[in-house]
């Protein structure tokens, strides 16, 4: 007799939210993505986690973790396991928020890990996606060569078209009928996998 395992897949998306305004554009978008999802998700807001810059300490080059003990753990193994990640996050001065580089400052741990370490850490291969707000001044492009490479960094490299709303002082994000429909394409992007 044979005996067949049924493993029940849920997607999981990990969204990492770098605006501080709860109810803004960036927020309004990530919530038309979550309303497309399936799945399960995890939200993780820069600016109201506990999660601190690395210091370069480099344990990290000896040893695979980070020292520090912080809500990164559980972003950390997120990261490791989920099938999707998404940035968001608004334009300061045209790169990403500092709150949402602080927090990513800690991937620099995976990057030990393989190059220092010669022990790369397993993280499983997944699809990626940037959405991007801006007042209406200057090109996104920073910022999104930036977010891109820590989907990388992540294991990311299947990565869906870029969301932006980058009139938000005139046209706000909740009005902005392109961005939301690109929104909703990031849903379906993501449960396809
Ligand atoms: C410190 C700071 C810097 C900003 N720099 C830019 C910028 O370089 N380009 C731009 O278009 N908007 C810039 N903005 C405007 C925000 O990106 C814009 O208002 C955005 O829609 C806010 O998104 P949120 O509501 O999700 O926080 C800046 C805003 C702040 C507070």
């Amino acid at each position: 007799m044979q005996t067949v395992f049924l493993e029940l897949i849920t997607i999981k998306t990990l969204i990492l939210n770098g605006s501080p305004r709860k109810n803004g554009d960036t927020s309004f978008l990530i919530n038309k993505v979550i309303s497309g999802l399936d799945g399960e998700y995890k939200l993780v807001n820069a600016y109201y986690s506990n999660i601190s810059p690395c210091i370069d300490c480099r344990a990290c080059r000896y040893k695979n973790g980070c020292s520090i003990n912080d809500d990164m753990n559980t972003v950390y193994s997120y990261i490791e396991e989920c099938d999707n990640i998404l940035i968001a996050s608004p334009l300061y001065f045209s790169e990403l928020t500092g709150r949402l580089l602080d927090a990513a400052s800690r991937l620099q741990m995976y990057f030990s890990a393989k190059y220092f370490g010669g022990n790369e850490i397993p993280i499983k291969p997944k699809r990626g996606a940037v959405i991007l707000t801006g007042g209406g001044m200057g090109k996104p492009d920073k910022a999104y060569d930036t977010a891109v490479m820590l989907l990388h960094n992540m294991n990311a490299f299947d990565i869906c078209p870029p969301v932006y709303s980058l009139n938000t002082d005139k046209i706000p994000a909740c009005e902005d009928k392109n961005a939301l429909s690109q929104a909703e394409r990031i849903s379906d992007f993501f449960n396809m996998s």
